[in-house]
C-alpha cells in the first residue's frame, strides 16, 4: 500500500531525514584513508543518537531463515562492493577508494534514508565520474518526480540516463517508498518504461537510490548473506535521497 502522509506526518518526516542529513556532514567532514569502516559507522551510530534518533538499519530483518539480522547503523560498501557491506574494524579504507555508505534514521515513528558515495584522497578519474554520474541519475530521475506523473517516468530517467553514460544499473534492488516503514510501497527500480506503475500525489514520500555499475549489471552475494559485490569486479556506486512529492516540485528531505 502506497501511503500519504498528513501534514503532521510530513513533519516528523522532515525531522528525522535532517538527522540523516547531519550524519552525513559528519562523515564528509570526518571520513578518510587509514579509518576503518567500522569506524564509520560509530560516527553515524552516535550522531543519530545525540540527535536523538535510532539507527534503524540495525538489526534489521529481511525475513529469511538463515539470513542473520543486520548488525551495524550502516552500510558501508567500498569500490567494488555495491551495497549492504557490513562495517567491520578489519576494512581499512585507502586512499582512492571509494566508499558507499547507506543509512537509516528513526524518530517518532518515522524513516528517513539516504546514501553517499565518497570518494577518498586522490580518487582516479574513472572512479570519479562513476560516483558523479551517480548522483546525477538521481537528479535526473526527479526531474520527474511530479504530482501526476507515474513513478515508471522516474525509473526510467534514470536508467536512460545511466545507459547513456556507459553503465550498468543494479536490477536486483531498488528503492522504495518509505515512512513508518523501512520499505513501503511503490517500489522503484533503475530503470523501467515511462507511462508505467502508480500516480505520484502529494504526500508521498520516497527513496529514490541509483545503484550503478561500471562494468556489467551482474551481482554476487558474499557468504555473509548481505554484502553484494559486481561480479566482474568493477566499481560501483550508490546514491539516495527521500523525497517528498509536493504540489510542485519534490523537496529532498534528507539534503539540506
Ligand atoms: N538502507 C537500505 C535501503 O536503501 C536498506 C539497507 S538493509 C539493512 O533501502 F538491513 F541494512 F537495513
Ligand atoms: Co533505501
Amino acid at each position: 500500500m502506497v501511503t500519504i502522509k498528513s501534514k503532521k506526518e510530513i513533519g516528523y518526516m522532515k525531522e528525522v531525514c535532517k538527522v540523516v542529513d547531519a550524519v552525513y556532514k559528519k562523515i564528509e567532514s570526518e571520513i578518510k584513508a587509514g579509518m576503518s569502516t567500522w569506524d564509520i559507522d560509530q560516527i553515524a551510530e552516535k550522531e543519530m543518537i545525540r540527535l536523538g534518533a535510532i539507527p534503524a538499519e540495525k538489526g534489521y530483518s529481511i525475513g529469511i531463515p538463515g539470513v542473520p539480522d543486520y548488525p551495524a547503523a550502516t552500510c558501508i560498501s567500498v569500490n567494488d562492493e555495491v551495497i549492504h557491506g557490513i562495517p567491520s574494524k578489519d576494512k581499512i579504507i585507502k586512499d582512492g577508494d571509494i566508499v558507499s555508505v547507506d543509512t537509516v534514521a528513526l524518530k517518532n515513528g518515522f524513516n528517513g534514508d539516504a546514501a553517499r558515495t565518497f570518494m577518498v584522497g586522490d580518487v582516479s578519474k574513472e572512479a570519479r565520474r562513476l560516483v558523479e554520474v551517480t548522483k546525477q541519475a538521481f537528479f535526473e530521475g526527479i526531474k520527474y518526480a511530479k504530482k501526476g506523473n507515474r513513478i515508471g517516468d522516474v525509473c526510467h530517467a534514470i536508467g536512460e540516463y545511466v545507459h547513456s553514460q556507459g553503465y550498468s544499473v543494479v536490477r536486483e534492488f531498488q528503492g522504495h517508498g518509505i515512512g513508518k516503514e523501512m520499505h513501503e510501497d511503490p517500489g522503484i527500480p533503475n530503470y523501467g518504461k515511462a507511462g508505467r506503475g502508480i500516480r505520484l500525489e502529494p504526500g508521498m514520500t520516497l527513496a529514490i537510490e541509483p545503484m550503478v555499475i561500471q562494468g556489467k549489471p551482474n551481482i554476487m552475494e558474499l557468504d555473509d548473506g548481505w554484502t553484494i559485490i559486481t561480479e566482474d569486479g568493477s566499481l560501483a556506486a550508490h546514491y539516495e535521497n527521500t523525497i517528498l512529492i509536493t504540489e510542485k516540485e519534490p523537496e529532498i528531505l534528507t539534503l539540506l
